[in-house]
């Protein structure tokens, strides 16, 4: 028998990418099975989804742990193996010059929340990670200990844009106010950034005059509902590789990214 891809998955709402995975996979189009379902909002409706598939789930209240946090900075208690430093140098979440006050906080209260994540994901032996709608960026607290092997990204997230445009919170709404004549959306693998890792798949649209934001997001919803199974179908069949790629530009410059290939 073939093995199974074990998936988790992070939502904060309403979960419906979460059930395109879940429905895919139950079809056997995936080649997976959701094993877990957590999120960061009590209310998140897509928590009903996965108990309608008899998935279990559980929630990571940040909004309650960042209230802490501002109420106490000082007897607020941090992961043992929280490195501030260390966070503070890897993370790429900030421009340059942010205040520090407001980034301190922030890796504090988000490795607070990614400690209680990892807690409860520690029951599930789980092969991929999927962020579907889950409206937080991770820190490399979180990352580093889910990427346990350099060469083997287990993260993915799919975003409402093109990337490398519109990263950030509203990637139909910011396709919708440039006046974009296409709109679409990525899967990719995270990295330090925000929506900034290599990209696994993408699908495009249409904007057609007079299409509302509305009309923007049933159509990208719709591109991202194919879009996500398949890309996990890719995971799981072993097809995704991340490469580094070196290329020469102009004024003697040199540009490394990291790339997904996909073998056939
Ligand atoms: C989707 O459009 C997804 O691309 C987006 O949130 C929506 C969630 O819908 N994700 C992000 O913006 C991540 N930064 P869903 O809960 O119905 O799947």
């Amino acid at each position: 028998m073939t093995p199974t891809l074990r998936i988790g998955a992070l939502i904060s709402g309403g979960g419906t990418n979460l059930q395109a995975v879940i429905d895919a996979s139950e079809a056997g189009q995936t080649g997976g099975q959701v094993v877990f379902v957590g999120s960061d909002n009590p209310q998140a409706k897509g928590l009903q989804r996965a108990a309608r598939h008899g998935i279990p789930s559980f929630v990571v209240d940040y909004g309650a742990i960042i209230r802490r946090h501002r109420q106490a900075r000082e007897t607020f208690a941090l992961p043992a193996d929280f490195d501030l430093d260390e966070m503070r140098a890897k993370a790429r979440l900030f421009p340059p010059g942010t205040d520090t006050r407001k980034v301190d906080a922030f890796l504090e209260t988000r490795a607070a929340a990614e400690a209680e994540l990892l807690g409860a994901m520690q029951s599930y032996d789980f092969d991929l990670l999927i962020l579907a709608g889950f409206m937080r960026n991770l820190t490399p607290y979180f990352i580093d200990r889910v990427n346990t092997e350099p060469d083997r990204p287990r993260i993915m997230n799919i975003h409402p844009a093109l990337l490398p445009a519109f990263p950030g919170t509203d990637g139909y709404g910011d396709t919708y106010r440039y006046g974009c004549k296409l709109g679409g959306c990525t899967v990719h693998f995270i990295d330090y950034g925000e929506d900034s890792g290599p990209i696994i798949g993408q699908r495009a649209f249409e904007i057609l005059p007079g299409d509302s934001l509305d009309d923007i997001k049933s159509k990208g919803l719709k591109e991202e509902w194919k879009l996500y199974p398949a890309c996990v179908k890719y995971y799981a069949q072993g097809r995704l590789r991340v490469v580094e790629q070196t290329h020469s530009l102009p004024g003697g410059k040199t540009l490394r990214r990291k790339v997904v290939e996909i073998s056939s």
